[in-house]
């Protein structure tokens, strides 16, 4: 019997495998929004600081709140965060996503800090310009210091924090044009207690490689935000240093932090939940 081929690509074939195209992509972009309030805590320690007794770090970043980034998912971080009964907070950057974001849910949101008296914050590349003409950023710091957050912009604090003296300082953000090191570090090998600083973008580390710190926390990488798995390729990835994307990191004889952050941009995450992070000093 003659038998004509079957066509496997028949215009039937050719719509239902569209079909399955869109829905697939609609699915993956609905795990992905969904990753991205999926907030995960994760628990790290930094050893041999010299400290008398372990200090718990609560590190929040990136909260970016925007359409995609609700005041709950905020809150709910912080709360959640403060359940673990840090000893210091601190908060490195980027919580808005742009000028016309909303900041008036700050106070509320970070409610569960205000009676905490250790909670210090740098900024970061979307908060706007610190110095004048632009007074966005000063906007920010005033409605989030309503929840008792101080910011240090190119500042530093000796504190007392837990029994133990501690410097903290802040940079201006790297891409804002505004960092300035000499400002609130003092030369490396200076004396001094514990230095931590917050500087939001982790890039800055070279700029202040010749200055006195111990730990930086920084955030701005979103942890990738976006991941392939297995060829770990990132491709939303907004920094030089492509090693350094989240987690511990040992640098020139200092360490270095970087949290996935709480919020995102555009909405999406994938393989690369937000994150609420404990670090342990000690
Ligand atoms: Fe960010």
């Amino acid at each position: 019997m003659n038998r004509k081929p079957r066509r496997l690509l028949t215009r039937r074939n050719f719509l239902m495998l569209g079909g399955l195209g869109v829905l697939g992509t609609a699915g993956g972009i609905g795990a992905a929004r969904i990753e991205s309030k999926w907030l995960r805590m994760t628990f790290k320690k930094i050893s041999g600081l010299g400290l008398e007794r372990p200090l718990r770090v609560l590190h929040l970043s990136d909260f970016h709140a925007s359409w995609c980034v609700s005041w709950e998912q905020i809150h709910e971080a912080v709360r959640t965060g403060m359940a673990q009964k840090p000893d210091l907070v601190v908060l490195t950057g980027d919580y808005v996503s742009s000028r016309s974001d909303d900041i008036s849910g700050y106070g509320e949101a970070l409610s569960p800090l205000r009676d905490f008296p250790h909670c210090y914050a740098s900024l970061g590349n979307h908060d706007g310009r610190y110095l004048p003409p632009d007074s966005r950023a000063r906007q920010i710091e005033a409605e989030m210091g309503k929840a008792g957050v101080r910011f240090l912009v190119n500042q530093r604090v000796d504190e007392e924090v837990s029994g133990q003296m501690l410097r903290i300082a802040g940079l201006g953000d790297i891409w804002r044009h505004e960092a300035k090191p000499w400002e609130c570090l003092l030369p490396a090998g200076s004396d001094g207690p514990l230095t931590l600083l917050l500087s939001h973008n982790p890039d800055s580390k070279v700029d202040v490689e010749d200055y006195a710190w111990d730990v930086m926390f920084s955030g701005h990488t979103h942890g990738g935000q976006i991941k392939v798995p297995i060829i770990d390729w990132a491709p939303l990835l907004p920094v030089e240093d492509r090693s350094m994307v989240e987690g511990i990191y040992d640098w020139k004889g200092r360490k270095i932090h970087i949290t996935r952050g709480v919020g995102c941009l555009h909405g999406i995450r994938l393989f690369c939940p937000p994150e609420i992070s404990i670090v342990d000093l000690t």
